[in-house]
């Protein structure tokens, strides 16, 4: 099998993020990155969120990928590298394995494990691709391998997870694309702002996917640190902010409680907050700017009848 896995900074990872965790615990208003939502169980949580017929992102991104796949592979070109940014379980990139013909696959994501799992079985299904895996927090530094050919530079960050960012990490991580992309490019997913309705159903859905992958994120803490979050102490909360432009993600604590771990400890109120999330929603002109600033000179967008999501191909 074609692939190979580079997962350095898994070996470091949990001592590496307890100062981080730490930070954001014992910090007036208590916060944690979205990062650890996504260890095992909440990856597979996070995948349960997409077949959930009130996330319309996904299947609106989708039907948009369906419907304009040819034009996009003709605008983005074929061959090169395939670099897909928060990979998961690969499924997106594979939708264009077909149309953009890679030679290169490299596939980067936060959680290794799944990763591996889901790159395994794609390299069964197309052995004439050069595969690599790679296990990397690109929210603090991206840096992409050299593949031995030369070749053209896509990076592939669908999804709209760009959102979960705010501006200045956004403009960071979109600069590091860009300087990395030489001749290359983007193609990116962008969520839409729209009405709160349509929001409020999406982040917080009556089967209570969403409130169970986001409280998963204590116990991802708790692996992490070895602290004593319990559960069912908290509820998921969801707010949206219409000065920022984004839905925000919160754990409020149900009654008074002390979380301890490693002799720190922690005080919630009753009511209080912990910030797990935000998911930034942007109009056209704001992503246009915001890739503009990063140095992307051109784009080209594709969009759902309703408005609710963009594609981008930025260059
Ligand atoms: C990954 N990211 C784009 C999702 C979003 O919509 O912001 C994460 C998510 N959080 C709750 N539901 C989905």
């Amino acid at each position: 099998m074609n692939t190979t896995t580079l997962s350095e900074a898994t070996a470091t990872m949990d001592q590496d993020f307890i100062p981080e965790i730490e930070l954001g615990l014992l910090a007036e208003r208590a916060s944690i990155s979205p990062k650890f939502l996504y260890d095992p169980l909440g990856s597979h949580l996070f995948t349960a969120i997409t077949l959930l017929p009130e996330y319309y992102p996904t299947n609106t991104e989708k039907n948009i990928f369906t419907q304009y796949q040819n034009e996009i592979a003709q605008i983005v070109g074929i061959g090169g590298t395939l670099i897909d940014l928060g990979a998961g379980n690969c499924q997106k990139a594979e939708s264009f394995f077909n149309s953009l013909k890679p030679s290169n696959y490299i596939a980067i994501d936060f959680s290794v494990e799944y990763l591996q799992d889901a790159l395994n079985k794609l390299a069964g299904k197309y052995p004439h691709i050069q595969m690599q895996c790679i296990g990397m927090d690109f929210s603090k530094h991206l840096s992409v391998p050299d593949t031995s050919s030369n070749t053209k530079k896509t990076f592939f960050y669908p999804g709209s997870s760009i959102g979960n960012f705010v501006s200045s990490e956004a403009l960071e991580l979109l600069s590091q694309i860009k300087k990395q992309a030489n001749q290359g490019g983007l193609l990116i997913g962008v969520d839409l702002m729209k009405e709160d309705s349509v929001l409020m159903a999406a982040y917080d859905d009556p089967l209570k996917v969403t409130a169970a992958f986001n409280l998963n994120i204590l116990r991802s803490i708790n692996s992490h640190l070895g602290s004593n979050f319990r559960v069912d102490q908290f509820r998921h909360t969801v707010k949206i902010n219409h000065t920022e432009n984004r839905v925000e993600l919160y754990l409020e604590a149900l009654e008074d409680l002390t979380v301890t771990w490693n002799g720190n400890s922690r005080v919630f109120k009753k009511g209080e907050l912990i910030h797990t999330e935000y998911s930034h929603k942007y109009t056209i002109e704001s992503i246009k700017q915001l890739l503009k600033n990063a140095g992307f000179a051109s784009t080209h967008i594709w969009k759902d009848p309703k408005d609710y999501f963009a594609v981008i191909y930025a260059q």
